[in-house]
């Protein structure tokens, strides 16, 4: 029997409901036609700050601002229609005190049509994840590897190595989940701490490079679909390899156009050799 035909988008509430059900699909969307292509297949769509680097290339996410993500987040709405729709809150949007953190989910949310924020941190944060929760603002935590603090580590190092760190994402956990998040992100991690995580969380995790054994698996699209070669991060798999297909549909296309003659123009245009 194939899957129900989803009529309405999901909700937060609705990927809670998932923990411990079935296995919960993600992937980032920036633009309103790749959104549309996904929103199909996945369970929620997330307007990642990568898009700072897979869109934008810089080489860090820490250059995005919040009108950049309104802008992406407001298309990515405009083209699905049964997703539950997340945006990410860029660097320097939310950090500075829970009041901040509100003004900037509070545009997200009113200006894009999305149902929830992503923000980064674990315990420095709950005060803030709960305050937004409490007025209206559902949160999807992110744990782990946590890009915006990429100067603080020195580079895209795996979280949890050692018995300090892994106490530490743990007690992430704990708190992002007692803080009112409806779900959290555990990125660049390692077994047996993804999957202890998983278990203990009252709140379904969303692993990327951390285990597939997590409650629900998120990708960068452009890093799955070969469409961004900058820099692949060790987990990825490669679904589809679209950046050569690009490459080559250019190819063809020049080719045709070069071969192509211009009757009647043979005494005003010279064309290079
Ligand atoms: O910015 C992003 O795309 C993310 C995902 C990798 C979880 O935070």
């Amino acid at each position: 029997m194939s899957a129900p035909i989803r009529s309405r988008r999901t909700s937060v509430a609705d990927i809670k409901a998932l923990k411990g059900v079935r296995p919960i699909v993600s992937l980032t969307a920036y633009t309103a036609p790749m959104a549309a292509l996904l929103d199909p297949h996945v369970d929620f769509l997330l307007i990642g700050d990568s898009l700072g680097m897979v869109v934008y290339g810089f080489d860090t996410t820490l250059p995005v601002t919040l009108d950049l993500m309104i802008a992406h987040g407001a298309a990515v709405v405009r083209g699905s229609s049964t997703s539950l729709v997340v945006v990410d809150m860029p660097f320097g949007s939310y950090q500075e005190s829970r009041e901040q953190a509100f003004r900037s989910a509070s545009r997200v949310l009113a200006e894009t049509g999305a149902q929830a924020v992503k923000l980064e941190g674990g315990e420095e944060m709950g005060d803030t994840i709960r305050f937004l929760t409490e007025r209206g603002v559902p949160v999807l935590g992110h744990i782990g590897l946590t890009p915006q603090m990429v100067n603080v580590y020195g580079g895209y190092k795996t979280q949890g190595r050692n018995q300090f760190q892994a106490a530490k994402i743990k007690a992430d956990a704990r708190t992002v989940a007692e803080a009112g998040a409806f779900a959290f992100v555990l990125e660049g991690t390692m077994e047996p701490l993804a999957r202890e995580i998983t278990i203990e969380a009252p709140i379904p995790v969303i692993g990327i490079g951390a285990s597939p054994q997590c409650d629900g698996q998120i990708l960068v699209s452009e890093d799955m679909l070969g469409l961004y070669n900058e820099f692949i991060p060790r987990h990825v798999k490669r679904f589809a390899d679209l950046g050569a297909e690009v490459s080559k549909a250019a190819a063809a296309y020049a080719e045709e156009v070069k071969a192509r003659s211009f009757p009647g123009l043979e005494h005003t245009f010279q064309p290079k050799a």
